[in-house]
């Protein structure tokens, strides 16, 4: 084998064995409260050397565009994404993220998008749901009220007994 049959059967060699790797997502479900933080985990399998490489992530459309990308620089996410530096995901094959501060439209599945040589895969997915924060001063403040009229209630009761009492004996 000449040595332009040698290297065009090493790039062939090097693109096949990139393309077989899978993308890994945990958990596939996570439940949260407005303003905590949502940790997503991905993983991919292809060998350690693989240098070229990015990795991103894709809110409700794979291949979306604008809000569906999950970065630092949409204007849905803005500063609340953390993710792994370059040697995690390089020497690890982890390309993790965490969302911080979390709102209730952030609610939708998350994918995970790895790129090596040119050969593009994606993870499950991970659905996020997002509630609301419980209103703990409101619902103790409804409380309150709630005891406040139980006693108007039972003051207008024996008023009106005695009232009626009265009027039945003088
Ligand atoms: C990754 O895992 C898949 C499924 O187990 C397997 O087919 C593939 O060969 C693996 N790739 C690498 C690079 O280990
Ligand atoms: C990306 O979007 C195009 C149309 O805009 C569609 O044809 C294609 O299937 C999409 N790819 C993925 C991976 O969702
Ligand atoms: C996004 O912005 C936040 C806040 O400024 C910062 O802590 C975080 O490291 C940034 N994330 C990335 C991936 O640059
Ligand atoms: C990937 O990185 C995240 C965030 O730093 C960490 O919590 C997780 O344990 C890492 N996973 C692996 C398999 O290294």
């Amino acid at each position: 084998m000449n040595t332009i049959g040698l290297l065009w059967t090493s790039i062939l060699l090097l693109t096949t064995d990139a393309s077989k790797f899978q993308v890994y997502q945990e958990p596939l479900y996570i439940e949260a409260t407005e303003g905590e933080t949502a940790h997503f985990l991905c993983t991919y399998n292809a060998s350690h050397d693989q240098v070229v490489g990015a990795f991103s992530w894709h809110k409700d459309i794979k291949n979306g565009t604008g809000d569906a990308k999950v970065t630092n620089k949409s204007a849905k996410f803005l500063g609340r994404i953390i993710q792994v530096d370059r040697p995690s995901f390089r020497t690890n094959g982890n390309a993790s993220i965490a969302i911080t501060n979390l709102k209730q439209d952030d609610s939708g599945i998350y994918y995970c998008q790895v790129i090596l040589f040119f050969e593009e895969e994606f993870g499950p997915g991970t659905r996020l749901t997002v509630k609301c924060r419980q209103p703990l001063m409101s619902s103790r403040r409804s409380l309150l009220w709630q005891m406040i009229l139980t006693g108007l209630k039972l003051a207008v009761f024996s008023v009106c007994i005695i009232i009626t009492i009265s009027l039945a004996y003088f």
